[in-house]
């Protein structure tokens, strides 16, 4: 697999104009990009992440307008979110159309549309001329790629990658935030992410938030926009074993005495920012995911902006574990 740098950035288009899979930098995460409107190229973007195909993938578009004219329809709401927060890091889920690959939506009535503000994206997207679809560039149900060197670490061994572009550490590095739009007059979160609900607050008045904690294993759930397939599966994990406690709460006796990594506000922002913080989680997952620990003690961060979306993170690292 090639590394490329972003001068390179037309070896990358080749790769994807002739049909293979190249990692693209984002603002959020590394994505695993392909082309969106080949249904084959969509499938090997599934077998590549080893990606149950009940998960539906993202696709990305340089521009609003390209991003809501695949769109089947836009709801009032969505037009608002798309003006105010595109380019960045929302994801909009809007009814599918029926001329794009059916496997991209995984089955249901709607598709994900996101409009990256990374430059580096965009020009890839807009070189290229089709919309890319891509998922975080990681194994299923591993942590997101946040440096060119994890997408490397994931997906080497697969022959339909066929390189990263190196754009250096995401900004954000968590991903973006997935809104839907089940019913008329209904705006719902999906997944919390790299856009806060406080901003979206600021331009919505009535926004549902589902939490990972709350997600039930229900398909019929995911087709009618109550929540999404992305909720249930064991997200974001590392390898290690992962308990969350809140602030002050002591580790259980039966975990005393083994060799733990500890992971709060403290170790992921010196200053206690949780910017910084956000921007370094799976970063810091990894590596401790590498130390060799017997378990990772990890503590909730404060509830509020991005701290959220670390919080929903770190459950679901924890969910099945501890
Ligand atoms: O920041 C990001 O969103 C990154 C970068 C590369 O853009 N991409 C990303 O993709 O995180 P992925 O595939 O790892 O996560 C997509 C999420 C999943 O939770 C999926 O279930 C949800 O979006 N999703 C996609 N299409 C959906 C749909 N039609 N309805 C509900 N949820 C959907
Ligand atoms: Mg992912």
């Amino acid at each position: 697999m090639q590394i490329w740098s972003p001068d390179e950035v037309s070896s990358a288009v080749a790769a994807l104009r002739a049909g293979r899979l190249v990692g693209m930098p984002t603002e959020t995460v590394y994505g695993l990009a392909g082309n969106a409107l080949e249904a084959q190229v969509v499938a090997s973007i599934f077998a590549a992440k080893q990606r149950p195909t009940f998960d539906p993938l993202i696709v990305h578009a340089a521009t609003a307008g390209a991003a809501l004219g695949m769109a089947a329809g836009v709801p009032e709401e969505a037009g608002v979110l798309a003006d105010r927060f595109w380019p960045g890091p929302l994801t909009l889920v809007l009814p599918r159309d029926p001329s794009l690959p059916e496997l991209l939506s995984a089955g249901l009535d709607t598709v994900a549309f996101r409009v990256p503000q990374h430059p580096v994206a965009r020009r890839l997207i807009e070189e290229c001329g089709f919309p890319l679809a891509a998922p975080s560039a990681n194994r299923f149900g591993g942590i997101s790629p946040t440096r060119a060197d994890h997408v490397v670490a994931e997906l080497s061994d697969q022959p339909a990658v066929a390189g990263v572009i190196d754009a250096g550490p995401c900004a954000f590095g968590l991903e973006s935030t997935v809104v839907g739009f089940p019913q008329p007059g209904r705006a719902v979160v999906y997944r919390l992410g790299g856009l806060t609900v406080e901003q979206l607050r600021e331009v919505l008045d009535d926004l549902e938030v589902v939490r990972a904690f709350d997600a039930v294993d229900d398909p019929t759930l995911a087709r009618r926009g109550e929540q999404s397939p992305g909720m249930l599966a064991r997200h974001y994990a590392p390898r290690t074993g992962l308990i969350l406690l809140d602030e002050g709460e002591m580790l259980p006796e039966h975990h005393r005495g083994k060799s733990t990594a500890h992971l709060g506000l403290e170790d992921l922002s010196e200053s206690g920012c949780l910017v910084e913080a956000a921007a370094n989680l799976f970063g810091r997952l990894r590596m401790i995911d590498e130390g060799g620990f017997d378990l990772i003690v990890a503590r909730r961060v404060p509830d509020e902006g991005l701290g959220r979306a670390i919080n929903d993170r770190l459950y679901r690292a924890a969910v099945e574990k501890s």
